[in-house]
């Protein structure tokens, strides 16, 4: 049961701790033929390395099976267990081994088979094999996610003893209806999630008449209510007879299926993601069978119900609720204090409004987790209110809490999970409850609140907390001692002052995200970064940081992102960073660091995708070796002394070539986590000047392509490979000593919006095939030596004259009315609104590129690895799209997927 109340990431964390167990213990008990020295006959142990010949096992989990003397019992073998008086094979467990390849039908020549699991393994695409029909003894056959697809062999019908039948998340097929499947009466437990079942008219009476059936999963089957017409032949009373859960989430159902409430054993219903609209109160009144009595798990997340939450007290058994993410904008009756056997309540992301009072509690006594995040929710509680539960989980975020912190937060001393952000509470520090925080509790979210004063020594409290956001407070003093094994450290966005040195004690070597930034910390950095070896991303951002580089930035070689924006450092590029070779954020810009760049830069930091350097002293010549840096999209090195030529490999910058390289997320693809580290809202973020305006992009970083050279003191003409970065977006050589002509090619930077070449000596004409930049909407061409007539007939009259001023022999529209010894110009007055409506579209073209989409490839980022080990249902991308706030969406990201979890936990025993 306690299960059910994991929250991610623990429950991610605990999954992986599952299987890796498995992998480092050599998982499955050795079988019991082992104990009595029983031996495995001669024809079964063939049949076994028959079937190894047909696996590929790159994890070694069969190494026990072998042809070698001292391995002749194949009742000890891995995943292998033998009949305690026969020795013959009767149960063979290979789930969640990672294995590949093909199942051989030699398992034929394993008559006593009655168990058989081979889930979570990798087919690679094949059929099930129909042999497996034959294997007639089978009582358990277990074949989910096994990258299964084709039909799914009918055969399988001939099983008649088959108790539990699992074939859900691969790629299968079932042509037709499922009468093949009605003589299997044995079945106790049934899952076809996955298989489209829209052909399959009789699915409703075929599996309501199954005479034992307690479990079915029948989740994204492309079930509808119209595809239950054959419910109305089919026989109520002989239906159904001993249904204890099911689960049809993620189909198409738009009503509860009326038959549901007449399931008297009935104990857990899950029609999560569908579309389930109108009032809740409407769809619940289905349940008003017998149901109702029975029914502990209540699972309607993910749909579009609205209005407010029924009178639970009529369902008295009930355990869990599941209503996140759907449209309730009703209130939370009072009522639901009655169900005294509740353990779960999550109406999180719904737009409820309530004042929520002791009441809606008073009999919740075995209440574990609750969730009311993302809602108007306002909860009042009397100031000494003792609530009769003791929860694990907590989630309120944007909950009304404050304005004082609340007392009954501290009556709870079990929680595993705290997150009170942005919940309106502006109090002073509870400094006596710090140091004395819950024994387990792991994450303590208080974030984007008014919480002011000083924080005392955090370390002297229980060490359990290894995940701390305390950012957008308005926390002050000296950074104060935390416990050694603190893994997520977010203090951002406080008042936080004095040295660095204090979170030196955090020594464990487990910290992975240390964010200091906006902040007024001061001083040199002291030299303890080889205790954090882990360390993925650092950001010590707006802050007064001084001195040079600490050499044991050396040891950082995890880091992936490296934020020192806006303090004043000083020095040399810093030599330790050579070591760093996983960074792919670097921002040192507004800094004092000085001299040259060194050519190491491409050699030993070659995933760089953002490199900022802009407002230092940098000086020299910038190094041909930069171009190496395939992954680079954005490169500013503003506002330094960098001389000599801009480098004419530039095109060698492939990644601002290639439309494959923009997403959202600047890491999509390879930003590799260690796996389930907890990373919080986290994203990079930098001050980007484009369009002669500087602004601070978040979630759309990756989104730009930029080259950013401006007020340095380079000369030599503008490389006509610049031409070939086909996907940049800004492209800034102002105030430099640059010459010559503007590339006649310029027109192929479709993609361009931002083009500044301001402040220097070029000459010529402006190339006609600047008027194909069709997104351009920031141009500054002044002060330079052009000549000739601007374009004309293009959205070059759309800008301001002042974008072609101190160009001596410019002429023509918008800079003049004509050029010398020209006709009048013919309908300038035409041509300026239209330029002026595209330059409005191209503005709409702008936002649409870059606030839209958001959220998506960090997902993919963030989860990547989970995402193949675990999930494979599509996840919903729609939810991101509405979000703005990183955090929300985050949370969203977390809340989506974590009935995914629950299933692997209730699979996984
Ligand atoms: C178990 O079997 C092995 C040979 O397979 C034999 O040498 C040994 O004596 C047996 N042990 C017992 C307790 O029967
Ligand atoms: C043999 O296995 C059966 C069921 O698997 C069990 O009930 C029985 O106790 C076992 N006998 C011995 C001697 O281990
Ligand atoms: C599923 O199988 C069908 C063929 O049966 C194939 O066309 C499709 O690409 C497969 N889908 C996935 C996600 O593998
Ligand atoms: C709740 O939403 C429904 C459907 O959008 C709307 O008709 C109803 O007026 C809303 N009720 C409240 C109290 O806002
Ligand atoms: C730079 O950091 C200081 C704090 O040290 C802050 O006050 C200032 O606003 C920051 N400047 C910018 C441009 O962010
Ligand atoms: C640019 O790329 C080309 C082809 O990949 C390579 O031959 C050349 O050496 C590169 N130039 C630089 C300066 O990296
Ligand atoms: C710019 O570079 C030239 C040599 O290319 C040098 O003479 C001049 O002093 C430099 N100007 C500045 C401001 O550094
Ligand atoms: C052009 O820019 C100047 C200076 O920024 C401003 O005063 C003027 O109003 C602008 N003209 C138009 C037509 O936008």
């Amino acid at each position: 049961m306690g299960g059910r109340s994991f929250k991610l990431p623990y429950a991610l964390l605990s999954l992986f701790v599952l299987v890796h167990l498995r992998l480092v213990l050599g998982g499955v008990i050795p079988g019991v033929g082992d104990a009595n020295n029983i031996s495995c006959p001669e024809g079964e142990r063939q049949a076994l390395l028959e079937f190894k010949k047909g696996i590929s096992d790159p994890v070694g989990w069969l190494s026990s099976w072998g042809s070698e003397d001292e391995k002749r019992n194949c009742c000890n073998w891995q995943g292998i267990n033998c009949s305690n008086q026969t020795g013959h094979v009767i149960q063979l467990q290979l789930g969640f081994d990672s294995l590949e390849g093909m199942i051989s039908p030699s398992l034929l020549e394993l008559p006593y088979l009655t168990y058989l699991d081979l889930s979570y393994n990798d087919f690679n695409h094949s059929h099930i094999p129909e042999f497996i029909g034959s294997l007639s003894n089978l009582e358990h056959l277990d074949l989910s996610e096994c990258n299964f697809s084709g039909p799914i062999p009918h055969q399988i019908g001939n099983l008649s003893r088959l108790q539990y039948l699992h074939l859900g998340d691969n790629n299968l097929t079932n042509s037709g209806n499922l009468e093949w499947f009605s003589h299997m009466s044995s079945i106790e437990d049934l899952d076809l999630s996955s298989i489209n079942l829209s052909g399959a008219n009789d699915w409703l009476e075929v599996v309501s008449s199954l005479p034992n059936l307690k479990t079915l999963d029948m989740s994204v089957c492309n079930l509808s209510l119209m595809s239950l017409s054959s419910f109305f032949q089919f026989n109520r009373s002989k239906s159904f007879t001993s249904l204890e859960s099911l689960q049809l989430s993620d189909n198409e159902m738009n009503d509860i299926p009326k038959f549901i409430g007449d399931i008297c054993t009935l104990r857990k219903l899950d029609l999560s993601g569908n579309n389930l609209n109108g009032q809740l109160i409407e769809h619940i009144n289905d349940l008003f069978g017998c149901a109702k009595d029975s029914l502990e798990v209540l699972e309607l997340a993910m749909n579009q119900l609205w209005g407010s939450m029924p009178d639970f007290a009529m369902f008295p058994s009930l355990k869990e609720i599941h209503l996140w993410s759907n449209k309730l904008n009703g209130t939370m009756p009072k009522t639901i204090g009655k169900l005294h056997n509740l353990e779960y309540l999550d109406v999180s992301l719904n737009y409820l409004q309530d004042v929520i009072s002791e009441a809606h509690f008073s009999n919740l006594s075995k209440l574990l987790s609750l969730d009311l995040s993302g809602n108007s929710l306002t909860l009042d509680f009397d100031f000494n209110w003792v609530p009769p539960f003791q929860l694990d989980y907590l989630y309120l975020r944007s909950c009304k809490l404050g304005p004082r912190f609340p007392n009954w937060i501290r009556t709870q001393r079990n929680f595993i999970t705290l997150d009170i952000s942005n919940t309106q509470i502006s109090d002073t520090v509870p400094a006596e409850w710090f140091v004395n925080l819950p024994p387990k509790l792991r994450s303590f979210d208080i974030s984007s609140n008014q919480i002011h004063g000083q924080l005392p020594n955090v370390s002297t409290m229980s060490s359990s907390v290894q995940i701390f956001d305390l950012s957008a407070n308005r926390l002050e003093g000296p950074l104060p001692l935390f416990s050694t094994n603190v893994s997520f450290l977010n203090l951002s966005k406080n008042r936080f002052s004095g040295p660095l040195s204090p979170l030196c004690k955090i020594n464990d070597g487990q910290l992975d995200f240390l964010d200091l930034s906006d902040n007024l910390l001061s001083g040199r950095l002291p030299n303890c970064f080889m205790d954090w070896p882990n360390l993925l991303i650092l950001n010590l951002a707006n802050n007064n940081f001084s001195g040079e580089i600490p050499s044991s930035f050396g040891f950082l070689s995890n880091l992936q992102t490296l934020s020192l924006h806006n303090n004043t450092f000083s020095g040399d590029f810093p030599n330790s960073l050579k070591n760093c070779s996983n960074l792919r954020f670097m921002d040192l810009g507004n800094n004092r660091f000085s001299e040259k760049i060194p050519a190491w830069i491409a050699e030993d930091l070659p995933q760089l995708i953002v490199l900022i350097l802009r407002s230092n002293k940098f000086s020299g010549s910038i190094p041909w070796d930069i171009c190496k840096l395939k992954y680079l999209r954005i490169l500013d090195f503003s506002l330094n002394d960098f001389s000599g030529m801009i480098p004419q490999c530039l095109n060698n910058l492939t990644a601002m070539a290639h439309k494959a390289y923009s997403s959202t997320n600047l890491f999509e693809g390879f930003f590799l986590l260690p796996i389930f580290s907890y990373i919080g809202d986290y994203v990079d973020s930098a001050v980007v000047a484009l369009k002669g305006r500087e602004y601070k992009f978040g979630k759309n970083l990756g989104l730009l392509k930029v080259i950013n050279l401006s007020s340095n003191n380079l000369t030599g003409k503008l490389p006509t490979e610049i031409t070939s970065l086909l996907e940049l977006v800004v492209l800034n050589v102002s105030k430099n000593n640059l010459f010559g002509e503007i590339p006649q090619t310029i027109g192929q930077l479709k993609q361009l919006e931002s083009f500044d070449m301001s402040w220097n000596q070029f000459s010529g004409e402006i190339p006609s095939s600047m008027s194909e930049l069709q997104f351009l909407s920031y141009l500054d061409l002044s002060f330079n030596n052009l000549s000739g007539k601007i374009p004309s007939g293009t959205q070059l009259q759309g800008f301001n004259a002042t974008c072609f001023i101190g160009n001596r022999a410019l002429c023509g529209p918008p800079l003049t009315p004509k050029c010398p010894g020209e006709e009048t110009p013919n309908q300038s007055l035409p041509t300026d609104n239209g330029s002026t409506e595209d330059d409005e579209d191209n503005r709409d073209e702008f936002k649409k590129r870059f606030y839209v989409g958001a959220g998506i490839g960090f997902a993919v980022g963030f989860w990547g690895i989970c995402s193949s080990l675990i999930l494979k249902r599509s996840w919903r991308h729609a939810y991101f799209l509405l979000l703005d706030n990183m955090k929300d969406w985050l949370y969203v990201t977390m809340v989506v997927n974590k009935a995914r979890f629950w299933r692997m936990f209730q699979r996984q025993g």
